[in-house]
Parts: C-alpha cells; sequence; structure tokens
C-alpha cells in the first residue's frame, strides 16, 4: 500500500502581482509548483501558453501556476531563446522533477512507452500528481499507472492524449457519465485525416502529404504509427476503456492504415457519394466490445465526412443523450497545450482546496473483446482485370458463389479496372470471396477493398 502523500508545505507564490485574492484573509497563497518532463515541440508549446496566459491562469486556479524544473534528454539540442532555459537540466535520472519538493504536478511530455513509465511512476510513488499527453503510455500501461494512483491518492490526467486540445476525455469521464455507452466512432489522427483531405481535394500522393504534415507537427517521431492505424488503435483504446469502465488494450484493436489507398480510391468512392476516412469505431453488445480502425467510405454530407484536415471528430452514442458529436483540432503543438493546461488546472484547483485525488476511474468491469469475426458491412472492390467485358459477369458470379451481392458494378475496359459495391457482407464471406476473385483468370489484383460505413 502506498503512504497517502503529504501535503507540500505552503509557499509564496513566483509572482505576487499576479497572484489572484479570492480570500482577502488567506495569505500567503501558495503557488501550485510544475516539473516538466521533456521539452520538444509539445513541451515548448506549453511553456510558452503558461507564460504568456500566467496571470488569467492564476485568477482561474486561485493561485500562480510556477515551471520548477525542467528535464530534457538532450541539452544541446537548440532551443527558442523565449523558452525559460534556466530552468533546463539534462538529468537521465529526472531528480530535479521528481525530487523536487516545489513540484506538486509532474507533466510528462517526453512520449515513447519504458522511460516515461518509469518517471511516471516514480512521481506517483513520490505524492506527485501527473499529467501527460502520452497516449502510447496510456493504452499499453494506463490500467496499472490509474492503480497506483488511486493508491498513492494522486491524480493522473491525459486529456491531452486523445484529440490534443479537443475535450473527449472529459466528457466521458464527467459530462455523459450517467450513460450507457452504445458505440464510439470517429477520427482519432490529424495526421492521417490531413493526408486523406490532401488526397481527396489536391490529388496529393500520401508521401507528399505526410511530409506536409510533419512540417506543421501533426505527425509521430515515427510517422508509421500514423499511417499504419496505430496511434488511432492506442486512442481508441484509451477511450473504450473509460466509456465501457474496463481494461482495453491497443492490442485489442482490429487495425489497417491508408498506407494501401491511392487517391483513385477517392474518386471511385466520389462517383458513389462517399469519400474515405480512416474510422475508429468501438461498440458494445452485451458485455462483448468489437474494437476497429480501417478506412471507411463515408457518405458525403454527413458530419463526419465533413471533418477534413487535422480535425478530429468523436460520435459518443449515449442511451441518455443520444449521439454526441465532438470535433476539432487533433494534432498541434498549441492545441495539444490546451489540453494540458486544462488538466493543470483541475488538478491545481484541487491543490487550492485541499482536495487530494480527482477524477477517480473505474476499470474493473469485465467484458469480452469481439474479433471481426461476424461483422457485416458492404466493401467497395477497385479491381485491375484483363479480358474485356466478360470479366464483370465472371466477377460477379465469383462473389454470387460465396454468397456476395454486387449492388453496383462498373467496368472500365480502357483502364482495365473494375469497380463494384457490395452488399452487406459478413467479414469472413468476403474474405473467403476475394481469394476466389485471386483465382479467377482475368482478375489482374485486387487493388482497393474498404469498408462502407452508411
Ligand atoms: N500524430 C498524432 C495525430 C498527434 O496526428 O493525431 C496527436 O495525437
Amino acid at each position: 500500500m502506498i503512504q497517502e502523500a503529504e501535503q507540500p508545505a505552503i509557499r509564496p507564490a513566483f509572482s505576487t502581482t499576479t497572484a489572484p485574492t479570492l480570500d482577502a484573509e488567506a495569505t500567503p497563497r501558495r503557488a501550485v509548483g510544475i516539473g516538466m518532463l521533456g521539452m520538444g515541440v509539445v513541451g515548448a508549446g506549453l511553456a510558452r501558453v503558461l507564460r504568456d496566459r500566467a496571470a488569467d491562469l492564476a485568477i482561474t486556479v486561485g493561485t500562480p501556476l510556477s515551471i520548477e524544473a525542467i528535464v530534457v534528454q538532450d541539452s544541446d539540442k537548440r532551443r527558442d531563446d523565449d523558452l525559460p532555459l534556466h530552468l533546463v537540466t539534462a538529468d537521465a535520472d529526472a531528480d530535479a522533477v521528481l525530487d523536487n519538493p516545489d513540484v506538486d504536478i509532474v507533466v510528462e511530455v517526453i512520449g515513447g512507452v519504458e522511460q516515461a513509465l518509469d518517471y511516471v511512476l516514480r512521481a506517483i510513488r513520490s505524492g506527485k500528481h501527473v499529467v501527460t499527453a502520452n497516449k502510447d503510455l496510456m493504452a499499453r500501461h494506463g490500467p496499472e499507472i490509474l492503480d497506483l494512483a488511486h493508491e498513492a491518492g494522486v491524480s493522473v490526467l491525459f486529456e491531452a492524449s486523445v484529440g490534443a486540445g479537443t475535450p473527449i476525455v472529459a466528457p466521458l469521464t464527467r459530462s455523459l457519465v450517467a450513460n450507457r455507452i452504445a458505440a464510439l466512432r470517429g477520427i482519432l489522427n490529424g495526421t492521417t485525416n490531413y493526408i486523406l483531405t490532401k488526397m481527396e481535394f489536391e490529388g496529393a500522393s500520401l508521401e507528399q502529404a505526410l511530409v506536409d504534415a510533419q512540417r506543421l507537427g501533426y505527425a509521430e517521431a515515427d510517422p508509421t504509427s500514423d499511417v499504419a492505424g496505430s496511434d488511432a488503435a492506442r486512442k481508441l483504446a484509451i477511450l473504450s476503456s473509460l466509456a465501457w469502465g474496463t481494461r482495453v488494450r491497443d492490442t485489442d484493436v482490429y487495425c489497417e492504415g491508408i498506407t494501401r489507398l491511392e487517391t483513385r480510391d477517392f474518386e471511385c468512392a466520389a462517383q458513389l457519394g462517399y469519400t474515405i476516412k480512416l474510422l475508429a469505431i468501438a461498440s458494445e453488445d452485451r458485455g462483448a466490445i468489437r474494437l476497429r480502425v480501417h478506412p471507411a467510405l463515408v457518405r458525403k454530407g454527413t458530419a463526419m465526412a465533413s471533418v477534413d484536415g487535422v480535425l478530429n471528430a468523436l460520435e459518443i452514442d449515449g442511451d441518455l443523450t443520444g449521439p454526441v458529436l465532438l470535433r476539432g483540432a487533433g494534432a498541434g503543438p498549441a492545441s495539444t497545450a490546451s489540453a494540458l493546461i486544462a488538466d493543470i488546472v483541475e488538478v491545481s484547483r484541487g491543490i487550492v482546496v485541499g482536495l487530494g485525488r480527482i477524477n477517480p476511474v473505474n476499470l474493473d468491469r469485465e467484458v469480452t473483446i469481439q474479433s471481426m469475426v461476424g461483422l457485416k458491412t458492404r466493401h467497395l472492390l477497385r479491381l485491375s482485370v484483363s479480358g474485356g467485358d466478360r470479366i464483370q459477369s465472371d466477377v460477379v458470379q465469383v462473389l454470387r458463389g460465396e454468397g456476395v451481392i454486387a449492388d453496383h458494378a462498373t467496368l472500365d475496359v480502357a483502364k482495365n479496372e473494375l469497380v463494384i459495391l457490395t452488399g452487406s457482407v459478413e467479414e469472413t464471406v468476403f474474405q473467403r470471396a476475394i481469394l476466389g476473385l485471386r483465382l479467377l483468370d482475368g482478375v489482374r489484383e485486387v487493388c482497393s477493398a474498404i469498408r462502407v460505413e452508411d
């Protein structure tokens, strides 16, 4: 059992001129100390907003927020002069933050998993509250971190880990807490949504668009996790854990990325009245949750279809509220700083009024994870074919033999391309039909098979 953290001693605020007066009798006012782990793009964005909005935030919290120490891995890295460089130390043990009695809240913005986990667990054991933007960490180790925080009587908040500054974690853990959630459905990766938008409207290649997304600070250090869908899968695991009060891991999520998509897929989808999005979907049915991330055709004109660029969106289907749609920037340093500060402010308000842990999350519900078997969807099929007009009827016949109806088929003999929109079909039946098509003379390649989410 971890001992209840001792409340740090009262100390004067760093700036008495900005300290608000909540209670004229109560002096001296105590600043809330922040220790930062990391000062990359996100950390620098946070430090700047804390500085620029110090006076307003002090009023909001009831006392100033004071950065006490910043630990970085590489002290030689060039950093802008306007950052609080005098607070920066390169210290692999992070003692300047984790052993610092003036630090009440540790803000983890180093990213990665192993070292971040070590730091966060140490911070909790030292009785410090933690605010993190690290979805990799929370998707893989969230339950054990929250368990330890519960024992230690400290808060661990992670709004910035999903949807950057767009509030998603708070609605699920607070505003909608009375609801039974039937489904979550959304766009949870800004980089891929930016790339897909560029492919659709500018005919850009995936590679070109990814370079832009990296330049704008949207992509992960290793953008493979963006384009492979694993970043969205991690976020869906975090949100599903909160929505159903259980322990979902990213490995529970079926995951397909966007790397096989081509600009031609958008043209084919558009002819049928659809656009293509990388959707993250979780749904619950009698204690079983199915979780999936994959590209999907989304009907043009719907709210989800118009979520473009770096925007994220999440539709939460609550039984009391009906569908609730949250939408906003899903990546970028300014938006991420907004979420980090929201959590810092919440923890700080608790400190000011003498509360210990806030926002307890219970993840003890038992659920079953359902595979893709049994899921029924329609599909857009794009085939490279040869053999003239006959190939269409041959393909339709193979599909029908496997129990797949072709609702719509367009053969372009000049382009050697056959595009088919299937009826609703169960996953394993569809996969069998694809195998059948690959063996058919005249089918050179199954270029795309994209699920439709009407
Ligand atoms: N790479 C992530 C994204 C950053 O593009 O959504 C925010 O989590």
